[in-house]
């Protein structure tokens, strides 16, 4: 028999919203159906294993303050093992149907490249075995290109070849145990891809490098039949002082330039979202309007300080706002809400990862209940009808139908009347959302 390391906390139940169990859902029914999906569809909830089995809360000014004792195995190997035991346990007991990892979450890194290849390919086994017994299923998989020293200038922008083909072979390692275990979609953060001073970049030679990096990718990926997902991650700076993966915008523009639109789509999380000035909605707007709204790395940021804080997110507004992109997107097709979050430093019960899980669970399916009311009330819908309705009919319309010259448009207002004022109505905008928090 596995050995529990949860004891005493049971499979995390539905009890809906009187229950003031904070080990129970009071809004997450997996099996609830919303316009015809059910709730665990929709949201295709994952956890990521890096903060949750890897992290112990250290951060820049002390060490971790969490004792896990999956990792108290000094032997690497064992260790990997016992980490994915307690971490099978915990997705069944939370009842999420994804998980996610990065190459060095789950196996520990040899002492040359083959080591490191069967140390991953051992562990990846023994994954598969463990997502067999409990249905799990991989939302996606990726590759630590941050961590190792080796990749102080980056991984796949590094101005050095032979650190640049150690990150090329941790890749097609990470896309193949993603393939192994049927992940739906393999991500790319670029964590150190970036600079730190331009005088000693060439910035169009490492991004070059990069989006031949990325070809080179989907083409191993053809050659294997891998048939997820590519989604990159944007982030605007941290670790790097600044990032080439910006914001959705800026990921757009590369990928536009070197041909990619069609084959790798945004995975976007609000805390870099925020750190890049933006709001969550806007960068999943961004990505919708583009046809690449991928998959979301779900947590909040902090108000008051300017770094990846990396919280639960708990924000019933904020996950409102992405659940009505997320609607009037169609909804996610390979993507889903994977938790990139963490308790914080204090937090050191092994409940208070559950209570971090459930909270977000909670936020997100409240807010999916309460976007679908919204769409359904249709007053936000006819609103922005309303605002552009100039353009359905008459010159509007030709005009969208490029059927006017610039000088037409001129003899149009030079035509007309000074056009009278309509108002944006932000403030009636605001009170209608209210009132559907109930
Ligand atoms: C870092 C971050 C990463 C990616 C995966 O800010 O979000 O954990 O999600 O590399
Ligand atoms: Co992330």
């Amino acid at each position: 028999m596995t050995k529990q390391y949860f004891e005493g906390i049971e499979k995390i139940q539905f009890e809906g919203p009187q229950s003031k169990n904070a080990l129970a859902f009071k809004y997450y029914d997996e099996n609830r159906v919303i316009n015809g999906t059910t709730m665990k569809e929709h949201l295709r909830y994952a956890v990521c294993y890096w903060h949750t089995f890897r992290g112990t809360g250290g951060d820049p000014f002390g060490p971790g303050t969490q004792v896990r004792e999956w990792l108290s195995n000094e032997d690497a190997m064992t260790q990997a093992y016992e980490t994915m035991d307690a971490a099978f346990e915990f997705f069944s007991k939370l009842g999420v149907p994804f998980w996610t990892f990065h190459d060095r979450d789950i196996a520990p890194e040899g002492s040359t490249v083959e080591e490191s290849e069967n140390n991953l390919k051992d562990i990846v086994a023994y994954a598969k075995k463990k997502q067999k017994e409990t249905g799990l299923k991989l939302l996606w998989g990726t590759a630590n290109l941050f961590s190792n020293p080796r990749f102080m200038n980056g991984g796949g922008t590094n101005p050095d070849f032979d650190v640049f083909c150690y990150a090329a072979a941790q890749i097609k390692n990470a896309i193949d145990a993603t393939n192994e275990l049927g992940g739906e979609n393999y991500v790319l953060w670029g964590g150190r891809e970036g600079y730190d001073i331009l005088f000693n970049t060439d910035m169009k030679r490492e991004l070059t490098h990069f989006a031949d990096l990325l070809k080179l990718a989907l083409a191993y990926a053809k050659e294997i039949g891998f048939t997820g997902q590519f989604l990159i991650e944007p982030k605007p700076m941290e670790p790097s002082t600044h990032q080439y993966d910006f914001d959705t915008a800026t990921v757009l523009a590369f990928l536009r330039e070197h041909g990619l639109e069609n084959d790798i789509k945004i995975n976007m999380e609000p805390n870099h979202a925020t750190l890049a000035s933006h709001t969550a909605a806007h960068e999943l707007q961004v990505a919708a309007d583009a046809g690449v709204l991928g998959s979301v790395d779900a947590n909040r940021g902090s108000a008051q300080n300017g770094w990846d804080t990396d919280q639960f997110p708990t924000n019933i507004y904020d996950a409102i706002e992405l659940m009505l992109v997320i609607l009037n997107d169609g909804g996610f097709d390979k993507g889903g809400l994977n938790f990139d979050a963490k308790a914080r430093r204090a937090s050191t019960d092994l409940a208070d990862i559950f209570y971090g899980h459930i909270g977000g669970m909670d936020t997100f399916a409240r807010a999916l209940i309460i976007a679908y009311e919204m769409i359904k009330g249709g007053e936000l819908t006819q609103l922005v009808k309303e605002r552009y309705s100039s353009y359905d009919s008459g010159k509007g319309a030709e005009f969208e139908a490029g059927k006017l010259s610039l000088s037409d448009l001129r003899d149009i207002a030079a035509s007309s009347a000074e056009p009278a004022q309509t108002s944006g109505k932000r403030e009636y905008i605001e009170i209608l959302f209210n009132d559907y928090l109930k």
